[in-house]
């Protein structure tokens, strides 16, 4: 069966852009390829290396590390080393291309959803020029004296955009007013807010104002600073919005991207002046995690443009809780990392500016890397018990088997552990994940998935929020699927094929698309087979429906966005996909088998089951 069947209208568009753009082409923008027989080698730009071990096959439309084993299309290629999600991905190669995605009329629902955004967008470039107004005029003195006192350049403003936000109620409002957008519009976007007794006022008032903005350079939020010692929160930051979700960008990668390319290492710091002086430093590649603590969602970003990562932190007690909870996530997913912390009661800024880039040279050579930096933390704060707690569950977190080799001696060393039990209780901990996957993957494959007791059942009545795993998002989409048909194109349209790694949920899927928008249930039921049939019939069960289509849509939204993480997770060749993908329950033990061997040394006689 294609792969690509049931895409619909997406799908000729993803061909048209592969016709129109050139896979050497675009990887050329990012690699130094040369040219090796009938292929282009480079260097690979997903994992840290000098080595030419990249390959991108243009007959093919294809590239291949043989080093990290990263792989894919024009697209996935694209994707990574941008760190986008596919949606976004294709939409920004369709425009390069000129390839529209809709050769069919969006419904009213995706048309509504998009002239959100579309408004938001302009509410904020708006915006973003009248702060900026303010500040070069009259009303802006005392905010361009505040940055004068903090020794920030003309460059930096302006290279950032920042603004100021009048000392007034309505400013904002008003010009909302005059643009033709209405207040119910200004709320929407998250930049008036709507008082309890229903009365609408500028979100950022009396602000130093910081745009932040996405990989194209357009305004989705902001951050506001008060430039007084008013009795007010230093900063106010944008709410969630069509545009923006907290946790989901940094400040200032769009001014950094390039650099961060080029040097292939990121500086992360918390603040937004912090990012500000680095970049008038000549760190160009720094930017900010946006007062969170660091997310996923970021440093997914972050590692689709490098794998090295240098951590600038506070120095006192919540700034290394907050390093070493980044450092780990980092080094979880195969990512090299460095931190440095302050001097208590210093920040970049000001140490920066009072004392140069001699001393922050000096502290930056001094840091240790990532897995050094927790054994020092675990060993200064730490009893033992939760030192082995901590060396448990950071193992576990390890996205692939094979980054174990690397932390596992330094661990033992570093903290005074066995080795052998390290590895011992490691390779536990693979087994037990590997039998979670398969069971998955057997309940997919009966046709049943785990929609009667299992977290697709527990969706129904209102989403269960935690981590999808493709198995479970595949029973997760079916169920929907049968109970909701009406939003197959929506589905359709978030990538939903793309998660089914069983052929089982491939099929039923392709049954359910092929009989077209105007679902009818007797041509669906005539094509499923009695196991599907009897997931089918269960899903339908209308008790489990949520009451209201609110519900309903929000539920849709989680699963949209499960299929977004996963997708935007494809090229990770993590052992829970490799081995959900695997079908042959002999093949799969023997794989097993072999990645015991390889941990342990020692051949798996036999695995208990817990
Ligand atoms: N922050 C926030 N909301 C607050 C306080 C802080 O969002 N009420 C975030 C901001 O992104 C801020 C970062 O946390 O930049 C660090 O806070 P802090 O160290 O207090 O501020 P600085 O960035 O150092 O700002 P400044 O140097 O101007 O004092
Ligand atoms: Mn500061």
């Amino acid at each position: 069966m294609n792969a690509r069947r049931g895409f619909g209208s997406g799908d000729s568009a993803i061909q048209a852009i592969k016709d129109r753009l050139n896979i050497a082409d675009l990887a050329r923008r990012y690699v130094n390829l040369q040219r090796v027989g009938h292929r282009w080698m480079a260097p690979c730009p997903f994992h840290q290396e000098t080595k030419p071990s990249f390959s991108v096959d243009e007959e093919r439309g294809s590239f291949y590390c043989f080093g990290c084993q990263a792989s894919g299309d024009l697209i996935s290629f694209y994707q990574r080393i941008n760190g986008l999600d596919f949606k976004d991905a294709l939409e920004q190669l369709a425009q390069e291309a000129g390839v529209s995605l809709r050769d069919r009329p969006a419904g009213p629902e995706a048309r509504a959803a998009g002239d959100l955004r579309r408004n938001a967008l302009k509410m904020h470039e708006a915006a973003k020029n009248f702060y900026a107004r303010n500040l070069a005029s009259s009303a802006g003195a005392a905010c361009r004296d505040y940055l004068a006192r903090r020794a920030l350049d003309e460059k930096i403003i302006q290279g950032f955009e920042l603004g100021w936000s009048l000392d007034e109620w309505g400013a904002l409002a008003a010009l909302f007013e005059r643009s033709g957008f209405n207040k119910e519009q200004g709320v929407q976007a998250g930049l008036l807010t709507k008082s309890d007794h229903g009365r609408v006022y500028d979100r950022f008032r009396h602000r130093l104002m910081f745009p932040i903005k996405d990989l194209n350079g357009r305004t989705i939020a902001f951050g506001g600073r008060i430039i007084d010692n008013a009795d007010e929160a230093k900063y106010i930051n944008s709410a969630d919005s069509p545009l923006y979700k907290k946790g989901g960008n940094l400040y200032g990668l769009f001014q950094a991207r390039r650099a961060i390319t080029l040097k292939k290492s990121v500086l992360l710091t918390e603040g937004y002046m912090d990012v500000l002086t680095l970049h008038q430093f000549g760190y160009q590649n720094s930017c900010g995690a946006l007062g969170t603590a660091l997310t996923p969602e970021q440093v997914k970003r972050l590692a689709g443009f490098c794998s090295d990562f240098e951590l600038l932190f506070d120095g006192d007690g919540p700034g290394r809780k907050a390093a070493m909870r980044a450092a780990e996530m980092l080094m979880a997913r195969g990512l090299r990392c460095k931190v440095t912390l302050l001097p208590e009661g210093e920040d970049i800024d000001s140490l920066l500016k009072a004392q140069g880039t001699e001393a922050f040279e000096r502290l930056r050579r001094q840091a240790p890397d990532g897995l050094g930096f927790c054994m020092r933390v675990l060993k200064a704060d730490y009893a033992p018990k939760d030192i082995v707690a901590w060396t448990r569950q950071f193992l576990a977190s390890l996205e692939q088997p094979e980054y174990f080799s690397f932390y596992a001696s330094e661990l033992a060393q570093g903290l005074g552990m066995e080795e052998s039990l390290i590895r011992r209780d490691f390779s536990h901990t693979l087994i037990i994940s590997a039998q979670s996957s398969r069971r998955d993957n057997f309940a997919a494959n009966a046709g049943l998935g785990t929609a009667g007791a299992g977290p697709a059942g527990v969706a129904g009545t209102g989403g269960t929020g935690k981590a999808l795993r493709g198995p479970a998002v595949e029973t997760q989409v079916l169920d929907f699927l049968a109970r909701y048909p009406q939003y197959a194109a929506r589905l359709r349209e978030a990538g939903a094929e793309f998660v089914f790694a069983t052929p089982r949920g491939l099929e039923f899927w392709a049954k359910i698309m092929d009989c077209g928008p105007d679902f009818a249930e007797p041509d669906i039921l005539a094509s499923l087979d009695d196991k599907q049939r009897a997931f089918w019939t269960r899903s339908r069960d209308f008790e489990r429906m949520p009451a209201s289509s609110e519900k309903e849509r929000l539920q849709l939204e989680q699963i949209c966005s499960g299929i977004e993480r996963l997708i935007a997770k494809q090229n990770n060749h993590s052992r829970t996909q490799v081995l959900s993908q695997l079908n042959d329950d002999d093949y799969e033990v023997e794989v097993l088998k072999s990645l015991h061997e390889k941990l342990t040394g020692k051949p798996l006689v036999e695995s208990k089951n817990e």
